[in-house]
């Protein structure tokens, strides 16, 4: 495949930055938003909130108003992961919250204990009943709090909590993902006082009021790693606008030990495989760490590759599932715990498969671009939900791909 291809906003932003326009009256207005699905379902959740919210293309304008309804249970809930994230702004904002449990991807256990005890040291009780979590609180009061691991989730739900409690917080072992920074950005801009943003250690100190603001959503860098791992893995020659390299800096460097040629400036990187790809190992961890979500890209790139490569789950145990749609493919993989060992092939070949989320499903796809013969793809309802014009990008890159049946 060859070309270029432009990147927009990043999914994993604009849906909490969709949550924090619940933290200020007023009219909120995000630009650069993805054509996603989970936009409108988040939209829909804001709406079950009492806010008023238009999507025009890419820019999404939320108004909210200045009582917000503390129970969101809309059926939309239970449709996205990132849904959990107007737990922390209701419990500012309402001071308690009854928020339904998120659905989202089915990638492994996904439990929100660090988000409930985080809310608990900043004053609120919290508990999970009926399928709903109820959180209540007098006053929020800033706390010391160390997180167990560095989750995005709980990260961003504490750190929307903390902006307005009473005093100063330092969240401890804090997320530092880009998208944790952008959500710091736009909070900075509301009028929060946040420091250490993008390290380890998060120091807020709460504001009484935030005021509602523009703001831009930073490109996608797990769809704009997903081009470079297409590049790759096929051998091609794309250039990625939209994305800041910085933020897939070691994704790069693999596929450069890999044997593509990189090159990046600003807002761009380019990926040129000019050969089959050379086996590489890969990790999963929290960034700066290889991310997660590009582990079934890493599995597709390493089906192929030229020698043995073992991968590494450290985040969502249930994503090797996805190995079991590739062996489908003649892929060699097999897994042991949290690892996997894949000898590379030649050549797969094409045979039915379903994708079972989101990234594994575009993982799939790339799989499906070096097989022999017509690979097909079903349940891609679930790639709609993080990358937009996905087909039609591939069309442009010269992949021979085509939707077809439902929603085609
Ligand atoms: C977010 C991303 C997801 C990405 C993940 C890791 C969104 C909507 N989704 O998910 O695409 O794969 O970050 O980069 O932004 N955990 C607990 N208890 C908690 C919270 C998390 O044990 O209270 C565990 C999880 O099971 C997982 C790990 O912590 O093993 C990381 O999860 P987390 O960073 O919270 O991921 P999400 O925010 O759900």
């Amino acid at each position: 495949m060859v070309g270029e291809v432009d990147v927009v906003g990043a999914k994993n932003s604009v849906l909490k930055l969709m949550a924090a326009a619940l933290l200020a009256e007023g009219t909120t207005t995000i630009t650069n938003c993805p054509e996603i699905l989970d936009v409108p379902l988040m939209a829909e959740v804001l709406r079950s909130l009492g806010c008023s919210v238009e999507i025009d293309g890419t820019t999404v304008h939320i108004t909210t108003p200045s009582e917000v309804e503390h129970r969101a249970t809309s059926s939309a809930m239970g449709k996205l992961r990132a849904s959990v994230c107007v737990l922390g702004p209701l419990v500012a904002r309402c001071r308690r919250a009854v928020v339904t449990l998120p659905g989202g991807d089915a990638i492994g256990s996904r439990p929100l204990d660090m988000h409930q005890n985080g809310l608990r040291q900043l004053g609120a009780s919290s508990h999970i009943e009926h399928g709903v979590v109820v959180a209540e609180a007098e006053d929020l009061s800033g706390a010391q709090i160390w997180l167990d691991f560095p989750s995005v989730g709980a990260t961003e739900n504490i750190l929307m909590a903390a902006a307005l409690a009473e005093g100063t917080t330092v969240i401890d072992n804090a997320a530092r993902e880009p998208e944790i920074v952008d959500l710091c950005v736009m909070l900075q801009q509301m009028g929060a006082k946040i420091e250490g943003s993008g390290t380890s250690t998060l120091t807020v100190y709460g504001v009484p009021k935030l005021e509602a603001v523009q703001h831009r959503v930073i490109g996608d860098r797990i769809v704009g790693a997903t081009w470079a791992f297409a590049a790759a893995t096929t051998c091609g020659d794309i250039t990625v606008r939209g994305v800041q390299p910085q933020h897939v800096n070691l994704v790069l460097e693999k596929l450069r030990i890999a044997g593509a040629e990189i090159t990046t400036s600003d807002e761009e990187f380019r990926v040129a495989m000019n050969r089959r790809p050379e086996a590489v190992d890969f990790v999963t961890l929290p960034f700066p760490g290889f991310p997660t979500d590009l582990q079934p890209m890493a599995l597709a790139l390493s089906a192929v590759a030229d020698g043995t490569s073992m991968i590494t789950e450290n985040l969502f145990e249930s994503r090797f599932r996805f190995i079991e749609e590739l062996v489908r493919m003649g892929a060699d993989a097999r897994t042991d715990g949290h690892h996997a060992v894949v000898r590379g092939q030649q050549h797969l070949s094409s045979a039915p498969v379903w994708a079972t989320d989101i990234r594994a499903g575009v993982g799939l796809v790339l799989a499906g671009l070096c097989a022999d013969g017509v690979t097909e793809v079903w349940d891609v309802f679930h790639i709609d939900r993080g990358y937009p014009d996905f087909v039609a990008n591939l069309g442009q890159l010269g992949a021979a791909i085509e939707r077809v049946g439902e929603n085609a």
